[in-house]
């Protein structure tokens, strides 16, 4: 990070169900990287790019809802893995656009590759954009684009 960098950005991560078992969880779709070490990488990311990260997991969908209401006023963006709730939370979708910050959806494997009730997302269209299929790079890369965005829009 450069020296005179005003860091003025937080990024709210959040993980959806399952997620805490990256690493064991069905290895062959998800790989070996565990969720510690996906979040070591994002605040190394962060601090690289200038902001700050805040990561938290959670199996609850009413948790994930009540994070994204509180991440008003405290975080300017959101990068999001829903995991299942991607495919079936409505709540979820609707506290993200009552919020209305900045969020780009990432998924660690390709759901377009995968069972049909995975192709839909309640997300995607009230995301900026989605980025699926590269594992922990996934992550990676949508917070590069969030932040690159979200820097875009505060020149504007
Ligand atoms: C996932 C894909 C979802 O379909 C699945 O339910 C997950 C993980 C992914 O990162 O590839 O739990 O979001």
């Amino acid at each position: 990070m450069p020296n005179d960098t005003i860091i003025n950005l937080s990024i709210l991560v959040l993980h959806g169900p399952n997620l805490n078992l990256l690493g064991r969880r069905e290895p062959g779709i998800y790989g070996s990287v565990t969720l510690d070490q996906i979040n070591q990488l994002l605040q190394h990311e962060g601090h690289k790019l200038g902001v700050k990260v805040f990561a938290l997991q959670s199996n609850h969908e009413g948790a994930l809802v009540d994070s994204i209401h509180d991440a008003l006023g405290k975080h300017q963006g959101i990068l999001i893995n829903a995991a299942a709730y991607t495919h079936t939370s409505v709540a979820i979708r609707d506290a993200l656009a009552a919020v209305a910050l900045p969020v780009v959806e990432v998924h660690l494997s390709n759901i377009y590759q995968r069972e049909t009730f995975r192709h839909h997302s309640f997300i995607a269209p009230i995301a900026i954009g989605q980025i699926s299929g590269f594992g922990a790079e996934s992550y990676r890369l949508g917070l590069h684009a969030l932040v690159d965005n979200l820097r875009k829009s505060e020149k504007s």
